[in-house]
């Protein structure tokens, strides 16, 4: 009974009626879900973030400053060595592990489930995305004589996709001991007006908090303890849809060790002004990356005296840390970022509304918004050609046939 009348109070507190409403027509088992996920949502937390939607995002050109980088391509055969020894030693000594964040929803791809279960057309066979990744580790394990640990963040809603998918392929040869799948969290989507939308089950529509979830995630879900356990002082983080992804940069590595840094990235030359790319660069005197999606048309079009870019390296979801630096930053609440998306819902009629412009906000946290938490950050700038294919949109730029030539072209000129 108290549960219900906190659930009840709560919600008029935060003026969504409506699901008091709903609560009223449910019964049972339902009514039951519906009071323990009201319990659990933070209404404070909720009404700010929504207040948020009603400010500008401000990005002053003049508090940001470009990030120096050191070029892999241009460090002296000494400088190579060095790093490549130092990055070496650590996965050696089993003190490396590697986490791949892949509980995005790859809308715009158009793919009918978890994106690391889709296949790219290589080599006439094709390839998962998974199945590439997993060879990139296992070839590194080959390396450097020795099995690194796995950790693949899901979401509630590809978790058992995600899980089915591996278990069916045997992890694509991957020792299973060493693989481990974790969820990430989620939070409510708030219509224009603020109000909580009610999906078809009944219940409050909530989706994935974005994949700055990953470090509190890690935590939670115990994968940080593990990894202690485990003896790992070096974590790297990645994305799942980039089909040239090296898990194992041994010259990254030995750099951040060399320059005994918290955070380590790898860039690479953003490829014009309008690229879909984050980049990176200093805000009082914080590592940070700017988004494209958050990016003034000016500050992304500005050249400097020699002509090229003047935020031109581009953040390309190869992230490494200490695990040092991932336990305070799993202790830090990162900002949110809105966006104002599509999503279906009950009215108060009962009836599915399908709408045809976006009409709620949904509520995503970024990885790299806990760069700001540090002081410095090292970064390596790779090749494009080496380093980046990306899987994101179903035709066109960054597509699974520009994905295709590019993996393709590596590896020919590997063999
Ligand atoms: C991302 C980067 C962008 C970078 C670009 C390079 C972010 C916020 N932006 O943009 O700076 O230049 O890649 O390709 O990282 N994911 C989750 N959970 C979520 C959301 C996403 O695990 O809730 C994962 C996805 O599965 C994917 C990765 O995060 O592996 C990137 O997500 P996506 O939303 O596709 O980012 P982009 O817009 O491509």
């Amino acid at each position: 009974m108290d549960k219900i009348q906190d659930a009840i109070d709560i919600l008029k507190i935060y003026n969504q009626e409506h699901i008091i409403n709903l609560l009223e027509k449910l019964e049972g088992e339902k009514k039951q879900e519906l009071i323990e996920q009201i319990n659990k949502i933070d209404f404070h937390q909720l009404k700010e973030l929504y207040d948020n939607t009603k400010k500008e995002i401000e990005i002053k050109e003049n508090k940001i400053e470009p990030l120096p980088y050191l070029d892999k391509a241009k460090l002296s055969k000494e400088t190579k060595e060095k790093f490549d020894r130092l990055g070496e030693e650590v996965i050696e000594k089993g003190e490396y592990a590697v986490v791949t964040m892949a509980g995005g929803q790859g809308t715009r791809l158009g793919h009918n489930g978890p994106k690391g279960t889709f296949k790219l057309d290589v080599y006439g066979k094709g390839k998962y995305l998974f199945e590439i990744l997993t060879e990139n580790l296992k070839e590194a394990n080959k390396k450097y004589g020795t099995t690194i640990p796995w950790y693949i963040m899901t979401s509630k809603q590809n978790n058992e996709d995600t899980y089915n998918f591996l278990e069916k392929n045997n992890y694509f040869g991957y020792p299973k001991e060493y693989v481990t799948l974790f969820t990430q969290g989620e939070l409510p989507l708030l219509d224009k007006e603020g109000k909580l939308l009610i999906g078809k089950d009944m219940k409050i529509r909530e989706a994935s908090d974005g994949n700055g979830g990953t470090y509190f995630s890690l935590r939670a879900s115990g994968c940080l303890a593990d990894m202690k356990e485990r003896g790992i002082k070096w974590i790297f983080i990645g994305g799942v849809d980039n089909a040239l992804l090296k898990m194992a940069d041994v010259t990254l590595l030995g750099m951040a060790v060399d320059k005994g840094v918290q955070i380590a990235s790898k860039s690479i030359v953003k490829a014009n002004a309008h690229e879909r790319v984050g980049v990176f660069g200093k805000m009082n005197n914080h590592p940070k990356v700017i988004e494209y999606s958050e990016m003034p048309e000016k500050m992304a079009e500005e050249v400097d005296e020699n002509g090229e870019l003047k935020y031109g390296e581009a953040h390309i979801m190869c992230n490494l840390y200490t695990i040092d630096a991932i336990e305070k930053i799993s202790k830090e609440t990162l900002m949110y970022h809105s966006a104002l998306k599509k999503n279906a819902y009950i009215d108060e009629n009962g009836r599915e509304i399908i709408p045809e412009e976006p009409n709620s906000y949904k509520f995503e946290s970024f990885i790299f918004d806990a760069f700001e938490f540090f002081d410095d950050i090292a970064i390596l700038r790779g090749k494009r050609e080496d380093d980046f294919a990306p899987v994101k949109n179903k035709e066109g730029v960054d597509s699974p046939k520009t994905a295709k030539e590019l993996y393709e072209k590596f590896w020919n000129n590997q063999n």
